[in-house]
């Protein structure tokens, strides 16, 4: 017969308080962070979130999520690094070249028609997406009438995303990933080698914009002809999501064009019925309403 006195038992009452208690602190530091700061964390995907959370506190020593509260609200610097430990900021040139690929295929040819072409990277990172893309505007002719806007909501990598400068270790990858988008030429033309580094060609940055913009928080600021969120929304509950298709779907011209990369999907989502598909697999619509 169970008896409620168990040792079981109040183990399991016990786990159940502190993770009532770990909830609590969780809801509270993201309050605090909005209040304090106006980032937004409260419609994230709980799982990645804390996580990311419980690994900066580790990495510093914090007792619970209640001791990072305290330091965080006190202390910009701790709340910058908490940002930028929970951006997940994780890129790369030319990532999954399929979707480049198709980009030239079914992408260009419609932008070939337009006089001037306004393109959005919106969580763009350390902007090697945004290099990417410049590059295979450049080798369609489309780039001197093309301005990239590229923006992210964690200033630090906006900087580096600016300088243009990345590892050279990385640059086997990239061209690799380079070919296999459709690129025909050298890729080594596009960068100088320094040292450890490389720095990309400076005619590339002529028409990049980057800016701070949070998706969570911040309105519309322009009209584009496409719009790329690939990665970020997978972060997001579907609540932020949803907020998020609305400001896509309001930013975007008629018959803009929008990309989230094969790992999104605008379905289950309010906008579905509002764009058709270009291609299925790498989730590239366009508006159609
Ligand atoms: C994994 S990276 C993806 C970078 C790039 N789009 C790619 O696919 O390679 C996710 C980026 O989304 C950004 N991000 C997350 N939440 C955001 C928000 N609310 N507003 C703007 N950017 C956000 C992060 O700072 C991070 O740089």
């Amino acid at each position: 017969m169970t008896s409620w006195n168990s040792p079981e038992d109040e183990n399991a009452l016990m786990n159940l308080v502190d993770s009532e208690r770990e909830q609590i602190e969780l809801e509270l530091l993201l309050e605090g962070m909005h209040r304090m700061y106006g980032h937004d964390f409260r419609n994230y995907a709980t799982p990645s979130l804390r996580r990311r959370i419980w690994n900066f506190i580790k990495m510093n020593n914090f007792r619970n999520i209640s001791s990072l509260q305290e330091k965080v609200l006190h202390d910009r610097l701790t709340f910058d690094r908490l940002v930028h430990n929970i951006s997940i900021p994780v890129t790369e040139m030319f990532r999954d070249p399929q979707l480049f690929k198709s980009f030239r295929e079914n992408v260009v040819p419609i932008l070939r028609t337009y006089p001037y072409i306004r393109i959005w990277h919106a969580g763009c990172s350390t902007g090697e997406e945004v290099y990417s893309m410049a590059i295979l505007l450049y080798e369609e002719g489309l780039y001197d009438k093309t301005r990239i806007y590229a923006t992210d909501m964690n200033s630090q990598s906006l900087k580096q995303a600016q300088s243009g400068i990345f590892g050279i270790e990385k640059m086997k990858l990239y061209t690799k990933n380079y070919i296999e988008a459709g690129g025909s030429r050298s890729f080594s033309e596009y960068y100088t080698a320094k040292y450890n580094s490389v720095i990309f060609k400076p005619f590339l940055q002529k028409n990049m914009i980057f800016a701070e913009h949070n998706l969570a928080t911040d309105r519309s600021f322009n009209e584009f002809n496409v719009i790329l969120c690939r990665n970020v929304m997978i972060y997001f509950n579907d609540k932020l999501r949803d907020h998020v298709h609305e400001l896509f779907h309001e930013s975007l011209s008629r018959f803009g064009v929008l990309i989230l990369g094969s790992k999104e999907s605008i379905q289950h989502t309010n906008y579905g019925s509002l764009y058709e598909p270009l291609d299925r697999v790498e989730k590239i619509y366009r508006k159609i309403n």
